[in-house]
């Protein structure tokens, strides 16, 4: 009402002046800017900016940027936003909880890993922000989007109890095998071929097909497969695409077409993996038949905890989504360190032959003895993690204190990981690549710790980091086993956060068999 009237007022003002005085358009607009601006001070000039202007949301003055008038910070955001929110909050000594605006999006942030823990643990985040795509792509009804309730907690006692038990783990890793053959033959084609290795896509289809057939199991056919190909990659592109509903209050509209084209891709999921299911279904699937894999688990589940089957598709396309990129990810981050690295390289591959040999190939059950490949694992999620914003932020569902600071509910809170584990007062060197750091003493980074928790932490965790791990501990052991990695271009360790952290341009390399 307020802003009605100043409005009307500054209407007014014009109305009168312009006539009165023959005013040019220059002068009509610096004297808009003039009246306004006690609008702009008393709504903008907050600290967190526009989204934090009524007074009652703000009361403890969480520190933040102003921003850009109705925008926020949403113009600095892009591909280095990890870094961006981490030099603001350390230049305005809010490291803490920082406030800020996207659009009109109230947002907190923390750097610190013991407000990361108040956060990501406490009952009151329990909610994700809802993004308008990934609702119309159905992660509404999968775990990631969910809102927390029965439903939600249904399907992470189904996917903990079921698809990422140690022991469902395990029993992919003769499909793990399997799929690592496979590209290793493709490095070696490609390195006789070309002189020269690009490890993304070879990562990519390896990392795709090892999900598919852990969620539909091997014979799906390689038309199948390649669909399921384009329909993941064209979802990456939709939830990464820039949203103007998801920061202001104008969902009915779609400038940039994005809701088209997510029913679009809906449509052609439901189709493909419906079918998928139906055929299961008439082929009498499930585990009694000796599969493993998730489609049979949820077709085997008791009549009390079945699924619909909407529900279905959309949990099992969910995990095809999320397994996907972040294993490719991570291991070509990795590989680009062991290439940069060749000391580091030639002492993990001293352990693998130490504790295997070049006889046979790494097993699961050899990588507890692996201890320095396990460290780079870890140093590698420290430097570069595939979430450095924890991938999707939390919701407040009530009003919450978090500790000196007052947190009203609807606000969506951020950690930024990246920030944490660049911290030198957590870290010593945290710029300095040293897998030895985590030689010393055991350090845990399924969610435990904050100071590194690169899959989370708290109620929301992935629930596939057990498979993830397993997945890249394996891989990474046999291709340094097979071969010895060497740079063919200088490594450019640039990188451009879209949905994950990635490289910014593919590593290339050249390999030598050992
Ligand atoms: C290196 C591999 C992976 C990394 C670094 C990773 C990282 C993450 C992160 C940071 C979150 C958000 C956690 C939070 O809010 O506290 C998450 C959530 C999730 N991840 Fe993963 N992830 C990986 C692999 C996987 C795999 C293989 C799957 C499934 C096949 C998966 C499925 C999910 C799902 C469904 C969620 C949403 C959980 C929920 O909201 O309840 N992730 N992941």
């Amino acid at each position: 009402m307020k802003i009605f009237f100043r409005a009307s007022f500054f209407l007014l003002i014009i109305c009168f002046v312009v006539p009165f005085y023959n005013l040019t358009l220059p002068l009509i607009f610096f004297l808009s800017l003039i009246s306004l601006s006690p609008f702009f001070i008393n709504t903008w000039l907050v600290p967190g900016g526009f989204a934090w202007r009524n007074p009652n949301l703000n009361p403890s003055r969480i520190p933040g940027p102003v921003g850009w008038p109705f925008l926020g910070i949403l113009p600095q955001m892009g591909s280095h936003a990890h870094r961006k929110l981490a030099a603001i909050a350390s230049s305005m000594g809010a490291t803490r909880l920082m406030a800020y605006s996207l659009g009109s999006t109230r947002v907190v942030i923390t750097s610190h890993p013991e407000t990361a823990k108040e956060i990501l643990s406490g009952s009151a985040f329990s909610n994700r922000p809802i993004k308008e795509s990934a609702n119309l792509l159905m992660f509404e009804r999968a775990i990631g989007f969910a809102p927390s309730g029965k439903y939600w907690r249904h399907l992470r006692r189904i996917a903990a109890n079921h698809m990422f038990s140690p022991r469902s783990v395990l029993s992919l890793e003769c499909l793990r095998h399997h799929v690592c053959d496979n590209m290793i033959e493709k490095v070696s084609k490609e390195m006789s071929e070309k002189r020269i290795v690009e490890l993304r896509g070879i990562l990519q289809k390896g990392s795709l097909r090892n999900i598919i057939e852990s969620v539909f199991g091997s014979g799906l056919g390689l038309k199948i497969e390649e669909e399921l190909g384009f329909m993941v990659k064209e979802g990456y592109e939709l939830i990464g695409e820039f949203h103007w509903g998801d920061y202001f209050p104008i969902r009915v509209l779609d400038f940039t077409g994005v809701k088209r084209r997510c029913h679009r891709l809906t449509l052609k999921v439901k189709d493909l993996v419906g079918q998928v299911i139906e055929e299961r279904i008439r082929d009498g699937g499930g585990i009694k038949n000796g599969q493993n894999d998730f489609l049979s688990v949820l077709l085997s589940l008791p009549q009390e905890d079945k699924l619909t089957h909407d529900d279905m598709i959309a949990v099992l396309w969910e995990m095809i989504f999320r397994g996907t990129d972040t294993v490719a990810i991570l291991l070509e981050w990795i590989m680009a360190r062991m290439v940069l690295h060749q000391d580091i390289q030639a002492k993990v591959q001293d352990e693998i032959k130490e504790h295997v040999g070049n006889h046979r190939h790494v097993k699961d059950s050899d990588i507890p003895k692996l201890v320095y490949l396990q460290a780079i694992v870890k140093e590698v999620l420290r430097m570069h993690p595939p979430g450095p914003l924890l991938s999707w932020a939390r919701l407040a569902t009530h009003d919450v204190q978090i500790g000196k600071f007052f947190v009203p509910a609807g606000t969506t809170a951020m950690v930024n990981m990246w920030a944490i584990t660049h911290d030198p007062s957590i870290w010593k060197n945290p710029w300095d690549f040293k897998p030895e750091r985590f030689t010393e003493e055991e350090f845990p980074i399924m969610g435990s710790d904050l100071r590194l928790a690169p899959f989370g932490s708290g109620r929301r965790v992935c629930p596939g980091k057990s498979l993830g791990i397993a997945t890249v501990h394996l891989w990474l052991a046999r291709l340094l086993q097979q071969y010895k990695w060497l740079p063919s271009t200088k490594v450019d360790l640039s990188e451009c956060l879209k949905l994950s952290l990635e490289l910014k341009r593919p590593l290339k390399c050249r390999v030598i068999a050992r």
